[in-house]
């Protein structure tokens, strides 16, 4: 899926819950302090500077197919290798980096399979591969709970984010046992977002941001507002926050390979 919404709208849909998820990603994956790391799917750059604080800037690389993401983590992350391009065809060599991790991108790959194969071949034999994506399946996501369930009300067959790769408990783990990626640990992550109010809630939604955002789009005025009044009817006036599950998976590379075809062995 294309994201073409500007930074600084992605950073008020979505960007607000990255200081604590990506703590919580780091945190599962694990990072030694010298570690070479690459965050793939960067977007603008919330998990990449997560990364850069843990073990710098000069060991960090990234890489989004987005260019305006690509430009504004680069420009939040200086120092840092930052690319534009897609995990399915990263441009390192094998082995390359101790750790690559993907935050909230695996349910957006054209294949994701492909796209972890990838993650392993850029980590040396060893080293962790570990990713997430949010639990649309049970409801955790609070925001983007909240939003599909209005949505139903207008659209009772409307199937919101549920059908995304990853968004289901042990989708993850299962993708990476498929890699041929070794001691599979899976879990959940919690992270959060403040809202000053509803409309800090809800503006956010028609920038045309990631499915919901696009989704919003599509539907006539008058839908619209009715959703909008659904999801203004369970959330608190005034100030609130919101929790939001994510299920992750991490991952060790093994020694003997899988390469990018699924085959064991030293890949390309
Ligand atoms: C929901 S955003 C997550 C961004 C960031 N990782 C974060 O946690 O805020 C999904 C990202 O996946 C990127 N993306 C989409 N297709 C991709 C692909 N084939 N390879 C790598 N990234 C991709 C999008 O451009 C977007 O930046």
């Amino acid at each position: 899926m294309q994201f073409a919404a500007p930074a600084e709208r992605y950073d008020r849909y979505m960007g607000r819950y990255t200081p604590t998820l990506a703590v919580a990603l780091a945190d599962a994956a694990g990072l030694a302090p010298d570690s070479r790391v690459c965050d793939v799917g960067c977007g603008p750059g919330g998990l990449t500077r997560e990364l850069v604080d843990r073990v710098g800037s000069a060991h960090v690389a990234a890489i989004d197919p987005a260019p305006q993401f690509v430009a504004a983590c680069r420009e939040r992350n200086p120092g840092a290798d930052v690319r534009v391009g897609v995990a399915e065809h990263l441009p390192w060599a094998d082995g390359e980096f101790d750790a690559t991790l993907s935050s909230l991108v695996v349910g957006f790959l054209t294949d994701p399979d492909l796209g972890i194969r990838e993650m392993a071949r850029v980590t040396r034999p060893g080293g962790t591969v570990a990713a997430c994506m949010w639990d649309i399946a049970d409801g955790g996501m609070t925001m983007l709970r909240v939003f599909w369930t209005a949505v139903r009300r207008v659209d009772a067959g409307a199937t919101g984010e549920s059908a995304l790769p990853g968004t289901s408990d042990g989708d993850i783990a299962e993708r990476f046992r498929r890699a041929g990626l070794t001691g599979v640990v899976a879990g959940a992550l919690t992270a959060r977002a403040d809202y000053t109010g509803f409309d800090d809630f809800w503006e956010p939604f028609t920038f045309g941001v990631g499915p919901a955002g696009q989704y919003l789009e599509s539907l006539p005025p008058a839908a619209r507002e009715t959703v909008r009044e659904e999801c203004r009817a369970v959330l608190p006036s005034g100030r609130f926050t919101l929790d939001a599950r994510a299920w992750y998976a991490r991952a060790t590379v093994p020694a003997l390979r899988p390469d990018v075809t699924g085959r064991s062995g030293r890949s390309r």
